[in-house]
């Protein structure tokens, strides 16, 4: 039994199609339900549809074989896992943002909100620059606006949200996109599955 880990929502559905052109389909999770494990016994094939940010959680313990996640989630948790292939869908970045016009003169400590608290902390690291990291969990860009820190540091795909805030981004830490990654006892013995998944990834847009 191959065990899949899927992040809820379009990119998982994208996905998924993939898998099923490879061989690997599970009709049940086509059904409109609120279930979240789907199995096909006759193609050995099983599915979990997961918050995007506990995919790695799931494949690092060997629940699931395989799974697909961001960059920023390795980047931020450095899971223990195989990281395969670089899926090319979920492009986004990570971007340091702040209020238009801001301008860190390093006179004081810099308040950096943000859910991704070790990829703040590296970034500003790296320059030697002093922070104040405060952890969010998420409508991120307003604690600029309201005085909470200087800048952000949090996913920028279309720019809008930013936009919309009056706010603009200041320098990119990264780039991001999904990746696929697999449990590294089940890429050893799994291997002939997971080498007909990787496979399907060319099916994908
Ligand atoms: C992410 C990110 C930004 C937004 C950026 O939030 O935190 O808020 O997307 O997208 P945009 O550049 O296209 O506007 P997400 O929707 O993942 O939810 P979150 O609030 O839980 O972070």
């Amino acid at each position: 039994m191959l065990n899949i880990a899927l992040p809820k929502g379009r990119l998982g559905e994208k996905v998924y199609n993939a898998f099923e052109k490879a061989g690997f389909e599970c009709p049940s999770i086509k059904e409109n339900s609120r279930k979240l494990i789907f199995e096909n016994a006759e193609k050995g094939v099983r599915y979990f549809w997961v918050k995007p940010s506990d995919v790695s959680i799931y494949v690092e313990r060997g629940v699931a074989d395989v799974g697909v996640c961001g960059k920023d989630i390795l980047e931020e948790y450095q899971p223990d896992v195989y990281e395969l292939l670089d899926l090319k869908t979920g492009v986004c970045r990570m971007a340091v943002a702040a209020k238009k016009g801001f301008y860190d003169d390093g006179a004081n400590t810099l308040k950096v909100a943000t859910k991704f608290v070790r990829c703040a902390k590296e970034f500003y690291a790296k320059r030697g620059r002093d922070i104040d990291v405060i952890k969010l969990n998420g409508s991120i860009e307003i604690a600029p606006i309201l005085g909470l820190s200087d800048v952000i540091v949090d996913i920028v795909e279309t720019g809008t949200t930013l936009k919309e805030n009056d706010l603009e981004v200041v320098e990119t830490v990264f780039p991001i996109s999904a990746r696929l990654i697999a449990n590294k006892a089940s890429f050893k013995f799994k291997t002939a599955a997971i080498e007909k998944l990787i496979a399907s990834v060319d099916t994908l847009e």
